[in-house]
């Protein structure tokens, strides 16, 4: 059960500051600490310091206490196992005083935060100057570093701490639990996350996945230090060169291809642009495009055909509520004047798995896009097309430029250097055994997926669209469905308005999809999309199929 100690003395910015801090699930406890002395003004959840005795928590008493509390404070540094700055609990002074769990947590970050400034000061200062007059030996470490008494002695020693005081955040991450830590003026705001929840996920689906730590750090360090123009002979700038090489190299063997059949770019959407734009058509060509596509698969050909005077067949599907792309119907449309077919591997609407081989074995080559931002990476697109039909594309390059590879040919100017370079993190998170890890996120993935189709289906109210099924080989973790009675983005809402799951109503760039195949009326409200990946819990998927419950009781 979560306690909460609360003062309404606390400024409106640091409230707002401490809501945007726990925006994001997995938050476990939240701290506000006294700058001073570390004492603590508010707590709130499972590590919270509960109230005193049966009583229920105060304002008057927790402010009182911090004030009793800060003359006796011995500061957390002195002592091995810290103790409590203050409480809510008002201690027996008779008896030896237990710190609580959140009592003992505060100390610890009270002492956290005075090291971590410490460590600020002395990267700041030149050597043998310090900000207490302590003498730094040879390496610039202070005397007594770590004994905070010197620190925390009065207002006028705090103020000039604060001014002089550089640390604007404090970020640990264990193997189970992240902590933030935020030095304001006059207040420590603390966030205690569970680290099950990776950073910045804001919900139990996105239908983009969260970037991988690894990747942050990469594109970090190279914009920190080889953020150079590539192709000069300059130590930096072969660095940057070979780093956006390996990049290309990481991003081919992803799909079992070569760097010069692949090129990256800002989008799928505009990868499709560009080859729609350098494809050598003839008059009278013929594409098929598939009803099922995102927008991003649709639209470069739409436009191209109609400057171009090509002839669009539409591939279309008969079952409203499980929409499929049929070989079956494919056979019908091709003909000898199909010069590309366009349909999804998976659908983002339905989650459905295309069975993409079969379809390979009716229209033999095609090329491929998808977006790395969908696994893991960052928001940069690829696209291959097989060397077999390279001689049908012209270049978009420069007239000096070579044509050898498929981005000298599509790519204007070059892909984002940084997020480049920063693909092969993304291909070590599947190694040293890809299928195997593959195999591991989409058991844990079809585990989570289980949950909610159970729930959806055994609902009557409820229709859900594409695969029923949570088999992984049957679908991916995108569930989207319409509640009979209610508007898609009312439930979103009300969801909202309970809890921290974060997901979406709409076409989701699959108008086409949404309107002429599966029929809803208000195309813009569309469906309820609910996706997840596998580093959600099934504890997650629990906790939404509650609210999912109780909302949908209510509409
Ligand atoms: C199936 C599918 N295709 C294409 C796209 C478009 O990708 P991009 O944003 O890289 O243009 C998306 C994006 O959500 C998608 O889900």
């Amino acid at each position: 059960m979560a306690h909460t100690t609360a003062s309404s003395q606390i400024p409106q910015h640091v409230t707002s500051l401490l809501s945007h801090l726990t925006s994001r699930p997995g938050v476990q406890s939240t701290f506000i600490l006294s700058r001073k002395d570390g004492s603590i003004i508010q707590s709130t959840g499972l590590l919270a310091t509960k109230p005193a005795g049966n009583s229920s928590p105060n304002v008057s008493q927790a402010d009182s206490t911090v004030e009793e509390e800060s003359e006796a404070t011995m500061t957390p540094a002195e002592s091995p196992t810290p103790p409590t700055p203050s409480s809510a609990t008002t201690p027996n002074r008779q008896t030896s005083y237990q710190p609580s769990q959140g009592e003992a947590l505060a100390a610890r970050i009270f002492a956290f935060v005075s090291s971590a400034s410490d460590l600020s000061l002395s990267l700041s200062r030149p050597l043998n100057e310090n900000a207490h007059g302590s003498k730094t030996d040879s390496n610039g470490l202070q005397e007594g570093l770590g004994n905070g008494t010197s620190r925390d002695d009065g207002d006028g020693e705090a103020s000039e701490r604060e001014d002089d005081d550089e640390v604007k955040l404090l970020r640990l991450r264990t193997k189970k639990h992240e902590i933030v830590v935020v030095p304001d003026k006059k207040y420590l705001l603390c966030v205690v996350h569970d680290a099950a929840h990776p950073t910045g996920n804001t919900s139990a689906g996105l239908r983009s996945s969260q970037v991988l730590d690894t990747v942050i750090e990469s594109i970090t360090s190279y914009l920190t230090n080889t953020n150079v123009q590539l192709g000069a002979t300059y130590k930096t700038s072969k660095l940057s060169t070979a780093g956006f090489a390996n990049g290309y190299e990481a991003a081919a063997k992803f799909i079992n291809a070569k760097p010069e059949e692949i090129c990256l770019g800002v989008s799928t959407t505009q990868l499709l642009h560009n080859l729609s734009t350098a494809l050598k058509f003839q008059p009278g060509d013929e594409l098929i495009l598939s009803k099922l596509n995102h927008e991003a698969n649709s639209a470069a050909w739409v436009r191209i055909a109609d400057r171009l005077g090509l002839e669009v067949k539409w591939w279309s599907a008969s079952n409203p509520q499980n929409p499929v792309c049929d070989p079956n119907d494919l056979k019908q449309l091709i003909s000898e004047k199909t010069r590309l077919v366009a349909c999804p591997h998976a659908s983002n609407i339905l989650g459905s798995i295309v069975d993409v081989k079969e379809i390979a074995k009716i229209v033999h080559q095609y090329p491929r896009a998808f977006s790395w931002y969908k696994v893991y990476g960052p928001h940069i697109a690829q696209l291959y097309a097989s060397p077999r039909i390279h001689d049908q594309i012209d270049t978009l390059g420069h007239f000096f430029k070579g044509t050898e590879t498929l981005d000298l040919k599509l790519n204007l100017a070059s892909a984002n250097y940084e997020h480049v370079q920063s693909i092969p993190r993304v291909v070590e998170y599947f190694e040293p055994d890809v299928s195997a890890s593959w195999e591991k996120v989409a058991a844990q993935e079809e585990r989570l997926q289980q949950i909610i189709l159970d729930f959806l289906n055994g609902n009557d109210r409820v229709t859900v669209y594409g695969e029923r099924s949570a088999d992984r080989n049957l679908r991916v973790p995108v569930i989207s469905f319409t509640v009979r009675g209610t508007k898609s983005q009312r439930l979103v809402e009300e969801v909202e308005k309970r809890s921290a799951y974060g997901f979406r109503s709409g076409h989701m760039y699959s108008h086409r999809l949404i309107k002429d195949i599966i029929g809803l009326e208000d195309v813009e409200d569309g469906v309820v999309r609910i996706s997840m990946l596998h580093y959600n819990t099934e504890e997650e998927m629990t906790g939404l199929v509650k609210v999912l419950e109780e909302v949908i009781a209510t509409l």
